[in-house]
């Protein structure tokens, strides 16, 4: 299976990719947290995307499309993947499209979740992130152990530099301007999926599992 989330910052990407990642034993691929590694590290590509996460910009096409290409030929994405935060731009989709087509691949489905502006806002002021393994909380809505550490782990909850309220405000007039628009590119190819991303953790699972499992039957009655 291979599957891309879209959706405004905070409305559940990495959540629910996280989930569907362990319950089909495929990786989840975050151009996010790539780039975050690499600002860890320090590399020199590090350094370059900082400039733009700090500001909420997104990093220029050409960097993040050579990440994906190098991380779509590793051994573990071999049997399907998980594109959490890619693509971002239609010129992202179709490069995207260009190198899988190049691999004899293709997008299974596209999952948008939908969640309004207010309740993102409340949602990324309130996450934690486990600077060791990555696990997500909320403080309200998936909170971490009372010792506040992370429940895997045990190591220390941070919050993310670009989860600063000005800063999620104009992230989510990048993702207007820059990403709405690969709902129509992905519609137009008959793989967009709209879920309800406001409801609970658990509900939107549900609601993507449901609807991968009518694409999945179909694709199976289909090829019989
Ligand atoms: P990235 O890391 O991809 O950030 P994002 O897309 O802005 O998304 P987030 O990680 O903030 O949110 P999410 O949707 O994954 O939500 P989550 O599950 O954590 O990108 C960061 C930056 O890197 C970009 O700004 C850009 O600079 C750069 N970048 C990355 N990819 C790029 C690309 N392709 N091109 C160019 N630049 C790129 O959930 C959020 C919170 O809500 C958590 O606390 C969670 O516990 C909680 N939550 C989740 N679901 C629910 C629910 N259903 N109910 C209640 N709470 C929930």
């Amino acid at each position: 299976m291979e599957l891309i989330f879209i959706g405004y910052p905070g409305s559940g990407k990495g959540t629910q990719a996280a989930i569907l990642s362990e319950k089909y034993d495929i990786p989840k691929i975050s151009t996010g947290d790539i780039l975050r590694e690499a600002v860890s590290r320090r590399t020199p590509l590090g350094l370059e995307a900082k400039k733009y996460m700090d500001k909420g910009e997104l990093v220029p096409d050409e960097v993040v499309i050579g990440l994906i290409e190098d991380r779509l030929q590793q051994e573990d994405a071999q049997k399907g993947f998980i594109l959490d935060g890619f693509p971002r731009t239609i010129a992202q989709a179709q490069e995207l499209d260009r190198l899988l087509h190049k691999f004899k691949r293709s997008i299974s489905a596209v999952i948008s979740l939908e969640v309004s502006k207010k309740r993102i806002i409340d949602r990324l002021t309130k996450r934690r992130v486990c600077v060791q393994c990555g696990r997500v909380y909320n403080l309200i809505y998936d909170p971490p152990p009372e010792d506040g550490r992370c429940g895997v782990c045990g190591g220390d909850l941070i919050q993310r530099s670009d989860d600063r309220e000005e800063t999620v405000r104009h992230r989510m007039e990048v993702y207007e301007e820059q990403t709405r628009p690969l709902k129509e590119y992905y519609g137009a190819q008959g793989k967009l999926i709209l879920i309800d991303g406001s409801l609970s953790i658990e509900k939107v699972r549900d609601e993507i599992q449901r609807k991968l499992n009518e694409i999945m039957n179909s694709d199976d009655s289909s090829s019989q």
